[in-house]
């Protein structure tokens, strides 16, 4: 469903990522996996349109596509669950769901609230969210409660693709449980899932494809099922880039 070929992007004399091309199959969930600092984050945020990439094009459905912002990325069906929580603390549970996309009425003269609570209510039934309402300030919630809002509005959005940098990293065991069954769900509804994780048994549980990067590059893309979870910590830690070791072969 989307490709990204060569992808390069520097920040002044720092690669984050080098010359990254990978593959996100439609109604998979694909992991992408890499120590702190491997240039996940950043690929992922040029997936969303928040990052442009500094060299090298993002394909969706076999067409070159060009984002300037997250609402870009919407548009074209990505949605993203952010590491940082991009949530609006003062606002209630119901705003933050709509946000990026508020329902308007009366030709855009006027928010349609009911529409707007009408959205949080399925998007949360969706989750399975037990939150204590739909009215309580943001800043008010706890770690997984919040994350639970995020995923919600990522649900909402709708979308072919949903980008999770660490939906799971400071959720307790319920919490998790939760976003990993969204993760299930949303593959079953054959939407696309783009995850990003330090834990590898969750990665092992929903992730039907990996994505390992070192040092900004790609040290493998393989089916989960084709390898051990041994071998991956392996290339984690200590994986040379495919470019690499064609250059060596090519020497
Ligand atoms: N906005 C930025 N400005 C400068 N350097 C950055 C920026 N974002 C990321 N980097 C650098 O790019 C590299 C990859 O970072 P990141 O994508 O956050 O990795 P990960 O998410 O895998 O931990 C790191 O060396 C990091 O310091
Ligand atoms: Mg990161």
């Amino acid at each position: 469903m989307l490709r990204v070929e060569n992808l390069t992007k520097r920040f002044g004399h720092v690669t984050a990522i080098s010359n990254v091309s990978c593959s996100i199959r439609k109604g998979r969930v694909t992991a992408l996996l890499g120590d702190n600092g491997a240039g996940k984050s950043t690929l992922v945020k040029m997936i969303c349109g928040t990052y442009k990439p500094t060299q090298g094009s993002i394909w969706i459905s076999a067409k070159q596509v060009h984002m300037e912002s997250a609402r870009d990325a919407l548009a074209l069906g990505i949605t993203a669950v952010y590491q940082d929580l991009a949530l609006v603390d003062q606002r209630n549970v119901v705003h933050n769901i709509s946000l990026g996309n508020i329902p308007t009425k009366w030709g855009g003269l006027m928010v349609d609230r009911k529409k707007m609570r009408q959205t949080a209510e399925s998007a949360l039934n969706y989750m399975n969210a037990k939150l204590p309402s739909l009215d309580i300030l943001v800043s008010s919630m706890s770690g997984g409660q919040r994350q639970a809002v995020a995923i919600a509005r990522a649900c909402a959005l709708g979308g072919q693709l949903v980008v999770m940098d660490e939906p799971t990293a400071a959720l307790g065991i319920r919490e998790q449980r939760m976003v990993l069954d969204v993760v299930h769900d949303l593959r079953s509804k054959g939407i696309s899932v783009l995850i990003i994780s330090h834990n590898l048994d969750h990665v092992f549980e929903v992730a039907d494809d990996l994505v390992i990067l070192r040092g900004g590059r790609v040290v493998a893309e393989v089916e989960r099922n084709s390898v051990a979870h041994d071998d991956v910590v392996k290339l984690i830690l200590a994986g040379q880039p495919k470019d690499a070791e064609t250059e060596g072969e090519a020497a």
